[in-house]
């Protein structure tokens, strides 16, 4: 029976972001409860990346559970230019956890459509300008506009036939790989930022900048204390736009409802999804401030959805925005995720095989390396296009035989994002087994 639905599923299905051969044997997953999926063994594992840094608020939720059903008791669908009692709280709902600047929105189905909306409303708002800055180390989602902004090595995959143009490199303030080479944060010369004002000098056209406020899949990046407060003093002084996409880093991972209120700076259009419905429904979000959203009363908005506000997926973002607020869990993921960060540091003494750990709130990136003293990595970037069996999806798979899953396995680097709602014993759990683990990649330096 297991092997049966295994088959169909890698027989019928795509296997996404891989060659297919390597789609063999997909863990068959039969219920979840809490932090903790069970899987078709009737083993209980802890999910320690949420998924894709989505199911923020565990699986089983009751009250998004009965909030969906009774929407679709209620009506399933209608299209977005209908007014519905769901969509006017919802959007309440949302507009009360963002800044007053963000009032106005477009829904969609994912974070990528999110993006594409967000990259349509700056180009129409600033036309004729129309680049945009983004960074290497980025992931933006898999339409065309968002691959193109996007950093990371899929972009490589699709660029040559599947392409926006207009899209600007700046460099990242990636301090443990600092591309200026600096080597101390706090005495550093913040060529990171320094360049931006240099090339937003000399480059004609620029619409805006479109960054992750914590860079996710590619290794949870976090800038030095004053990247953000100089980068919005910079845009304002070059009128160009800040688009922060808080797909993965917003909805209390970090900590605090988005990770923008860290730096005590707002950006003009922000974008997410994931878990503004903990992922029960498809969602994506694109919050637009004022000043822009008023030059679309009398300008054509060229974006729209047939899922745009899907009575679903407000349903749902309604529902998990009061189980944020009531059930504590932003505050938890700030008190845990300090612990969880603690013991993932621990872990570097026994463990050569890590080079770096950082991280806010239950958001933490652990990036191996080769050599700690080169920083050598064990891959390349390109290794995964090649299909390359990459040393952290050999460690997570070692993982599930001690019960944890953790699926954010990219190419040097782990993402370590459970969901909000765990405890201080959900943390040792997975970062024991973590340590169990790594054994594989420490063995690898000795080779
Ligand atoms: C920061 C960020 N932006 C955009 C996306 C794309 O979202 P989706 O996969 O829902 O299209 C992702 C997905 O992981 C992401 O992490």
């Amino acid at each position: 029976m297991d092997s049966d639905v295994i088959e169909k599923v890698t027989k019928y299905l795509f296997g996404t972001w891989r060659l297919q051969r390597s789609w063999l044997h997909p863990l068959h997953i039969v219920g979840g409860e809490g932090a903790y999926l069970i899987d078709s063994e009737g083993r209980r594992l802890l999910d320690f990346s949420s998924q894709l840094v989505c199911v923020n608020l565990g699986y089983g939720n009751k009250r998004i559970i009965e909030a969906v059903k009774e929407q679709l008791e209620n009506i399933a669908y209608v299209g977005p230019g209908y007014s519905l009692e769901i969509r006017a709280e919802a959007a309440e709902a949302l507009a009360n956890v963002l800044p007053n600047r963000l009032r106005k929105f477009v829904f969609s189905s994912s974070g990528s459509e999110a993006n594409e909306d967000a990259l349509k409303i700056v180009r129409s708002y600033k036309y004729p300008d129309y680049k945009i800055l983004s960074r290497y180390w980025s992931y933006h989602g898999n339409t065309a506009g968002a691959i193109s902004v996007t950093g990371d090595p899929r972009r490589g995959a699709v660029e040559l036939h599947t392409r926006v143009d207009g899209v600007v490199r700046i460099p990242d303030p990636y301090c443990y790989r600092c591309p200026f080479g600096e080597v101390d944060c706090d005495e550093c010369g913040r060529m990171c930022i320094e360049y931006i004002d240099y090339i937003l000098s000399n480059e004609p056209h620029v619409a805006g900048i479109f960054l992750e406020t914590v860079t996710g899949t590619n290794g949870v990046i976090i800038p030095p204390r004053d990247f953000y407060p100089r980068l919005r003093r910079l845009a304002d002084e070059y009128g160009v736009l800040l688009i922060f996409d808080e797909v993965m880093s917003g909805w209390g991972r970090t900590g605090k409802w988005f990770a923008f209120e860290h730096w005590g700076v707002v950006p003009d259009i922000l974008t997410t999804a994931k878990g503004a419905t903990s992922s029960y429904v498809p969602i994506g979000i694109t919050a637009v401030d004022t000043e822009i959203s008023s030059f679309f009363e009398d300008n054509f908005l060229p974006v729209g959805h047939t899922f745009a506000y899907h009575p679903l997926a407000m349903a749902a973002m309604k529902a998990a925005i009061e189980e944020y607020r009531e059930g504590g869990y932003i505050v938890n993921a700030a008190r845990v995720g300090d612990y969880l960060g603690k013991r993932l540091i621990e872990l570097m003494d026994r463990h050569p095989s890590i080079g770096d750990v950082r991280g806010l709130g239950l958001f933490w990136g652990v990036e191996l390396v080769r050599d700690r003293d080169s920083k050598e990595p064990f891959h390349k970037r390109e290794d995964k296009i090649k299909g390359v069996e990459l040393i952290t999806q050999k460690v997570a798979r070692k993982m599930i035989d001690y019960g944890v899953l953790l699926s954010m396995a990219w190419i040097s680097n782990f993402v370590i994002a459970p969901p909000l709602i765990v405890n201080e014993e959900d943390v040792d759990l997975g970062v024991e087994a973590l340590d169990k683990a790594l054994r594989i990649a420490d063995e690898e330096l000795t080779k």
